[in-house]
Formats: C-alpha cells, sequence, structure tokens
C-alpha cells in the first residue's frame, strides 16, 4: 500500500521519480506527490487522482529540471480521505524536511496530541505529518538529523517505510523501514530507494532488501546501512536482479491483466523447471529440511486464500495430511494456536510477500516453534526471507492488481507439494502420481491452445451479463475454492456484487435471492464426484427463474441458459483450465463496463497494513 521513491544522483531527479511512480503505481494510486529543494527552498508538488494529474502539475511547474535528488510517492489513503493536502510527501512546520512514507504509525494521536501542545499545526490528516514533525522536534534535542530520525522512529509504533529529505543537505536522502518493504537500488554514482524493484530496473539491478529496523544514510556516490537501535554499521548483500523490465511491461496486450492471464502457460511451463524428476517423481529439496507435516496449516488472505483453500483438497487427498487453510487476518490473532512443533507445518501464501496480516502469521506460527514455508512470488520480499524455507512460484512480476497468474503459480507449486509429500508419505498409487505427472507436463500447451476460444466466450457471456447487479458462484469440491475466486475477481474488477458458495449451502439461505436478474455460474466439470449433486443444485435455481452459466465439458447434459463448455482434464488439475475462464470473464465484464481493470477503484495490489 502506497508506493515510495526517493533518487540522489548525477540525472534530474524529478523526472526519474516520475517514471519509478509510474511503476509503483500497482500500490496506490488514489493521489501522488514529489518533493525536491529548488533554490534552497523545499518545493512540494502533490495532486489528488492518477499519477497524470501530478505530471501535469509537474510541468506546468518547469522549476525541477535542475535538481539531483528527489522523493516521491503514491497513495493508497489510510488516514484522511484521498485529497491533495493528504497527498505525500509532508512537510515539516519548519519548511526544512519532506517525508514519504508508506504503512500506518500506530499512536500517532497520541503523538499528535504532544506535539500540538509544544505548538505544531497539522494542515493534513495523515500520521506521516505527525511522524516528519516529531523527527523536526527531535532535532532540537538531538546532535543531528540521523540521531533525530532514529529517536523519532523509536517513538513511533507500527509500519513504515520511509524516506526524508532536509533542505539544509538536499546532497543526502535518509530511509529506514519497519514492517513494510523497502529496497536500496545501488547505482554508479546515483542510489535509489524504493518500495518495489521495477521503480529503478531501468537503472540498475543490484539492490539491498533492506531489514526491519534499518536507516539507509544515502548520497550519490556513497550510502551506509546502520541498526535503528544503535546506529552502529551493517554490512548487507547486495543482490543482483534477474529478471528485466520488459516482464513488467504490457507487451502489446490492452492491459496488464490480461497479459498476465495470457502469460498463465509460460508460468506452467517456469514453474515446472526442474521440477519432474523422472516420471514419477516431484523434486522438491526446499522441502527436504523440514519434517513432513502431520497437520498442515495453510495461512494467507485474498487470492491466495482462495488458492491455499484448493491446495487443501491435494495435500488431503493425495498425501493424505490434514490440511486447514485459515484466513491470516484470523489465524494471527486467535487466542491459541494449538500447534505442535513436531507435529504441525505451516505454510504461509503470499504473491507479493509483504502482505502485513500473512507476515504477521507467519512471525506467530515462528514464535510457536514450528517450522514455516513461504510461498512467496517475490524474491527477496519479507515472507520468503523470515519462512524456515521458501518455494517461489517464478510468475515473474504480477502489475495487476487483481491477482490472476500468482494464483496459477501458486495452485501449481501446491499440486507439486502434494505430489512430493503423497510419494514421501506413499498415499497415492504410483499409477495415480504417473499419469499425474503426465498431464502436468502438458498442462502449459494445452492451455495455451485453449486461451483464445475461452477470450472469445468470455467476451460474449460479458456482453451478456454485464448488466447484473448480482451474480452468484457455486462449486463443489476443488470447485468450491474456485467459485469464491471467481466471485472476488468480479466484485474486484465490475464492482457488481458476487458471493461464491458451496453449492449445497445454497438451499440454506442464499437460493431466496434468485429471481430472473440474478445469474448463478456454476463450475460443474463432467467427472466429478459431485457432478449429479451440482446439477441438482443447478436445477433448483433454475426452478426460481434464475438464469445460469454452466461451465462445464463437452456430453454434459446440463440444460444452462449459457453452456461454457471447455475441454476435459481428469481430477483437479481442471482448475488450471477452470480458473484463466473467470478471469477472463471479469476482465471482459470490467473492460466493457469501462472501470479501470489493472487498478480498480479502492484496492492496492500489495496490502501492508493490517
Ligand atoms: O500478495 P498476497 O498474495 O499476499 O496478496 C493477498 C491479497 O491481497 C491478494 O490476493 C488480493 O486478494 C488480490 N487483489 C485479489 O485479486
Amino acid at each position: 500500500m502506497c508506493g515510495i521513491i526517493g533518487y540522489i544522483g548525477h540525472r534530474p531527479a524529478v523526472p526519474i521519480v516520475l517514471e519509478g511512480l509510474e511503476h509503483l503505481e500497482y500500490r496506490g494510486y488514489d493521489s501522488a506527490g514529489l518533493g525536491y529543494v529548488f533554490n534552497q527552498d523545499l518545493k512540494i508538488i502533490r495532486s489528488s487522482g492518477k499519477l497524470n494529474n501530478l505530471k501535469e502539475k509537474v510541468i506546468n511547474e518547469g522549476s525541477s529540471l535542475t535538481v539531483m535528488t528527489a522523493i516521491g510517492h503514491t497513495r493508497w489513503a489510510t488516514h484522511g480521505a484521498p485529497e491533495e493536502r493528504n497527498a505525500h510527501p509532508h512537510m515539516s512546520n519548519d519548511k526544512r524536511l519532506a517525508l514519504v512514507h508508506n504503512g500506518i504509525i500506530e499512536n500517532y494521536l497520541e503523538l499528535k496530541k504532544d506535539l500540538l501542545s509544544l505548538g505544531y499545526s497539522f494542515k493534513s490528516d495523515t500520521d506521516t505529518e505527525v511522524l516528519v514533525n516529531l523527527i523536526s522536534e527531535c532535532c532540537h534535542s538531538e546532535p543531528d538529523l540521523l540521531h533525530a530520525l532514529a529517536k523519532a522512529l523509536r517513538m513511533a509504533k507500527g509500519a513504515f517505510a520511509i524516506c526524508l529529505m532536509d533542505r539544509e543537505a538536499p546532497n543526502v536522502l535518509y530511509a529506514a523501514r519497519n514492517q513494510a518493504p523497502l529496497i536500496f537500488g545501488q547505482g554508479v554514482g546515483e542510489n535509489f530507494i524504493a518500495s518495489d524493484v521495477p521503480a529503478f530496473l531501468n537503472y540498475t539491478r543490484d539492490v539491498v532488501f533492506l531489514e526491519d529496523g534499518q536507516i539507509l544514510v544515502a548520497q550519490s556516490g556513497d550510502h551506509k546501512i546502520l541498526r535503528l537501535n544503535d546506529l552502529q554499521s551493517v554490512s548487507c548483500e547486495t543482490q543482483r536482479i534477474q529478471w528485466s523490465m520488459q516482464a513488467a511491461q504490457k507487451g502489446g496486450y490492452r492491459h496488464f491483466m490480461l497479459k498476465e492471464i495470457f502469460e498463465q502457460p509460460n508460468v506452467i511451463t517456469d514453474g515446472l523447471t526442474g521440477r519432474l524428476e523422472n516420471n514419477d517423481q516431484i523434486n522438491l529439496p526446499e522441502l527436504e529440511r523440514i519434517l513432513i507435516p502431520k497437520r498442515l496449516h495453510i495461512v494467507a488472505c485474498g487470492t491466495s486464500y482462495h488458492a491455499g483453500l484448493w491446495g487443501e483438497h491435494l495435500l488431503e487427498h493425495w498425501a493424505h495430511i490434514p490440511v486447514q487453510t485459515e484466513i491470516a487476518s484470523e489465524f494471527r490473532y486467535k487466542e491459541e494456536l494449538l500447534l505442535d512443533p513436531n507435529e504441525d507445518v505451516v505454510l504461509v501464501i503470499s504473491q507479493s510477500g509483504e502482505t502485513a496480516d500473512t507476515l504477521a502469521a507467519l512471525r506467530r506460527a515462528k514464535e510457536a516453534k514450528v517450522k514455516t514455508i513461504g510461498l512467496c512470488n517475490v524474491v527477496g520480499s519479507s515472507i520468503a526471507r523470515e519462512a524456515d524455507c521458501v518455494l517461489y512460484t517464478q510468475a515473474g512480476p504480477e502489475i495487476s492488481v487483481a491477482s490472476t497468474k500468482a494464483m496459477t503459480s501458486q495452485m501449481l507449486m501446491l499440486t507439486c507439494m502434494a505430489l512430493y509429500y503423497a510419494r514421501r508419505n506413499k498415499s497415492m498409487s504410483l499409477g495415480l502420481r504417473q499419469s499425474t505427472l503426465g498431464q502436468l507436463r502438458s498442462l502449459a500447451q494445452f492451455l495455451s491452445q485453449e486461451l483464445p476460444q475461452m477470450h472469445t466466450m468470455a467476451k460474449a457471456l460479458s456482453r451478456k451479463y454485464a448488466q447484473a447487479k448480482s451474480f452468484f458462484y457455486l462449486g463443489r469440491g476443488y470447485c468450491f475454492p474456485l467459485a469464491l475466486e471467481g466471485a472476488l475477481k468480479l466484485k474486484e474488477l465490475s464492482y457488481i456484487h458476487a458471493e461464491g458458495y458451496a453449492a449445497g449451502e445454497m438451499k440454506h439461505g442464499p437460493i431466496a435471492l434468485i429471481d430472473p436478474t440474478f445469474p448463478t455460474f456454476v463450475l460443474a466439470p463432467a467427472e466429478s464426484e459431485m457432478y449429479a449433486k451440482i446439477k441438482s443444485n443447478m436445477v433448483e435455481i433454475q426452478a426460481r427463474q434464475g438464469q445460469v452459466i454452466a461451465l462445464t465439458n463437452p456430453g454434459t447434459d446440463l440444460a444452462a441458459d449459457d453452456r461454457w463448455e471447455i475441454p476435459f482434464l481428469p481430477g483437479p488439475l481442471m482448475a488450471f483450465l477452470i480458473l484463466p475462464c473467470l478471469q477472463l470473464f471479469s476482465y471482459e465484464v470490467s473492460d466493457y463496463l469501462g472501470k479501470d481493470v489493472d487498478q480498480p477503484r479502492n484496492l492496492a495490489k500489495s496490502v501492508t497494513v493490517e
């Protein structure tokens, strides 16, 4: 939530900061701003709405061309409405300091009260304006700005990634992190600070993923990283980013989301590389250091939670491991976790690896001394670093706020885990394991052939159903998590109310809502043991004049308003064909309704606040 960037070097800083903000806009896009020192004054330019509004203001301003240091911010509102006065950077009352911040200072009201009593005044509703004035206040008692910053940050409770600039020393930038991502990009004669790598990947691939409790002091040709608590220097490993900026571009597609949906065959190929050892084994050396779980707890949020629920079926069915899948924001606050370090393992799933609730759940599990596995996409993210072992999904950068290829990659790794543990637990017949591995091998090519037809059908159906006010998505067994995901995609992208249900639950209340204007999307693969049951649920809806789209296979006897036939795959791997249909349908409805597909309202890609 929120993207921050700082640049200090030998090039005009404002265009670099604006370019970086473009790559960070997925993190928040309700307002934006930047700051720099010009003619010994701090200059702050801010605007509500999308980044283009800010760009226009910057062009009109025209004073920035020569500055070599600047900071910038793109916001997802936490404190205060998305108005210009709440946009970052925020300035201290004495107009000496400017601060951009991602996170939440939980005790900001308390701190604000103290500052008000000292005569400070506030123009915004934000916690950030409190923090910058707290730093300013600490300057009175501390020998220099670094000590003042450290003191203020020690007083602040909560999550932050910040970048600070000083009117009196525009050749230095300060940055710090606690529970929010912050990456230092090390160039030649220039340095970058940002919430995510794409913000500066056009300029450097050498990065340091800052740790919680670290402060960075950067100049154009120099930097030091210090511990926040005692300001002692620490040495940090520089890593080289392997993926290219091209992976974070639209590549000719109308939206990132569409590109990412169509990337799914490649994601499957990449995810399986090095995993398929021979015709009956999955290679997951990462898991060898960890006990085979007697019980597995999967913890995640949103789409990653749905992937976990889907994986639960495979891990239980194939590997005979009892699995409990939990929402991270619930798990982290459970009074008792009731975990046994000798039997339980916690698997946290997160595309970004930075989701605040999932990270907190991971930490809670570690406190309980159970082994943890992180299933993440972003290399070097907090969860990837803190879990006892990490499995990377290798899906490449996912830019669209709505998660698509990340879920496919998570499902793929969960499939691999289930097959891996099934072999070690001897719980799955060799024949079934081999045939499943065979299907996995041909999955990418199969999906790639099917995607164009799926897209055509999704487009046609979107035109028919885009005016609906509400939608149900129904599934049973492994299709239930997909129904949840289908509903989430539709609501987040098109703002149409949609609910996913286990089909058997319909008659326990929700069916009361059905009328001719309330369509239902039924997931009814042919082979599922549940086919007959889901067919009955569908007929019950039709008996109440509800319209039905049935996603099914050729040869089934479902009479729906719209039959969407996709090829058959045996078992839960069918999900790898169902999911893209749901994604494409939501994509097309959203685009047809003229919504902002890649950046839906009120959302942000990486939810680093509670
Ligand atoms: O980065 P994470 O996988 O931890 O993110 C979890 C959710 O915030 C995320 O999946 C969210 O639900 C997506 N916007 C859904 O499309």
